[in-house]
């Protein structure tokens, strides 16, 4: 028998529907107290991320509703309060199938690991909907977190109206943007310069090599600094993931970058979305029955881009405020880096600080620049399309907004067709 979440996640899946609107309409924002309650838990916090929420808000296990209106109003939530434990993954249903030549993969270890076992569609071409449930199911990502995530690429690299996003490089399968309002391509996750950046922990950056594909020679530098850091398990000595060691993997990454491409750049949303995707080694990737994550998870999920065997995703969902704890001492830990970029003399500068709020904490810095980085077209759409931007402009802000000081909605104000 399907385990509960399974079954929730696949009934939502079947009433998906090709617009963001009709999610809209079952959703709300989520009340500023619901961050404020998660930002006095952290000194420093990392919260870009949360989202929209479904109209019914259930304790324990939820998922993303979504009911078209020919559906009745009565229409009884579908909400399973599961016990906080893990569950392994994956499941029957979704083995292993390595992609084929057609089929998108890029940057993202957790995208393509979801892709090859078909928690989100194996072609790499996915909707909004999807891969928030695929997020939720594979990983066990709590649905604000995970929404906002979502958002925060389908703004810089989707087809907002169309609802189709690549989690590798541009496809027939994603048209442009109504009116070519973003070029006449959408590119898909791969396209550096919005949210794909340099220093990445197993990319090339993108002026100097391959930044789609697992690199060898990158990783590399990452286990350099967990077998020299990492603490004691079952796998061996020094095989488990800390944040020392997360700290040396981002210096280490900065400094060998910084000194090879003559073009880096760690701009404040780089650095912010650097930071925080080096805190899902500990958070997400953890094996749920242990909490740790050793040396041979790493490997299979970066480099196979499978679920390692016997693991077990986490017991309770991951939150942004999860994630923060471990952004925020990474952040805390490497005082020396500011946002910026290399000169023409290959000399690390800092960037100016953005205007008020938003220089109030690196999160809402990030929340300015990332703005500043999707197309301000975005904003003059009308009908379908505006509705949607609207929606995920929106819960790019609420995320942002946890963070004290960050009061001030940014509408998209960056170039189109980059
Ligand atoms: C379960 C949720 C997710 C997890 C655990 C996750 C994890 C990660 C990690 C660890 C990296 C760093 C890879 C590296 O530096 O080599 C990364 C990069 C990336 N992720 Fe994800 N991710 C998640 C969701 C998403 C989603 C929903 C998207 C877009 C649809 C996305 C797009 C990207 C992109 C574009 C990069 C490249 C950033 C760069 O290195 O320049 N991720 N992700």
């Amino acid at each position: 028998m399907p385990l509960p979440s399974f079954h929730l996640c696949q009934s939502v899946r079947a009433r998906e529907k090709p617009r963001l609107y009709q999610l809209q309409k079952r959703n709300e924002l989520l009340p500023y107290a619901f961050f404020t309650r998660c930002a006095r838990t952290f000194s420093v916090l990392l919260l870009l991320l949360p989202a929209a929420r479904p109209a019914v808000l259930p304790r324990g296990r939820f998922a993303l509703k979504i009911r078209d209106d020919s559906q009745s109003a009565s229409a009884p939530a579908t909400a399973v309060a599961a016990p906080a434990t893990a569950i392994t993954i994956p499941d029957i249903d979704h083995p292993f199938i390595a992609p084929g030549p057609d089929d998108q993969r890029g940057p993202c270890p957790a995208m393509n690991v979801l892709a090859n076992h078909g928690y989100i569609s194996r072609n790499g071409i996915v909707t909004f909907e999807e891969v928030v449930n695929g997020m939720m199911e594979g990983f066990n990502m709590e649905v604000h977190f995970a929404a906002g995530l979502a958002a925060l690429n389908f703004v810089s690299r989707g087809n907002v109206f169309a609802n189709k996003i690549s989690i590798g490089g541009e496809s027939p399968l994603v048209p442009p943007s109504p009116g070519n309002i973003d070029g006449n391509t959408t590119f898909g996750i791969a396209k550096h310069g919005r949210f794909e950046g340099d220093a990445s922990i197993s990319r090339a950056d993108a002026f100097v090599g391959n930044n789609r594909a697992f690199q060898q020679p990158v990783f590399n530098l990452n286990l350099l600094e967990l077998g020299r850091l990492g603490d004691n398990g079952v796998d061996g000595n020094n095989t488990v993931v800390n944040v020392p060691t997360l700290i040396a993997m981002e210096k280490r990454l900065f400094a060998t970058d910084q000194a090879s491409n003559p073009k880096f750049e760690f701009a404040a949303r780089r650095m912010f979305a650097a930071y925080g995707q080096a805190a899902f080694l500990m958070t997400v990737f953890a094996n749920g029955t242990t909490n740790q994550t050793t040396l041979p998870i790493l490997d299979s999920i970066f480099r196979n881009e499978t679920f390692p065997p016997n693991w077990y995703r986490a017991a309770v969902p991951v939150t942004g405020a999860t994630n923060a704890k471990v952004s925020g001492a990474i952040l805390a830990g490497i005082p020396e880096h500011v946002p910026g970029r290399n000169n023409d003399q290959g000399v690390f500068v800092a960037d100016p600080l953005p205007p008020p709020p938003f220089n109030s904490s690196l999160p809402c810095a990030g929340y300015f620049d990332q703005a500043g980085n999707t197309p301000a077209t975005l904003v003059n759409t009308t009908g379908i399309f505006k509705q949607n931007v609207d929606f995920l402009v929106k819960i790019l802000f609420a995320g942002a907004s946890a963070n004290p000081g960050c009061t001030q909605l940014q509408e998209p104000f960056g170039p189109a067709g980059v």
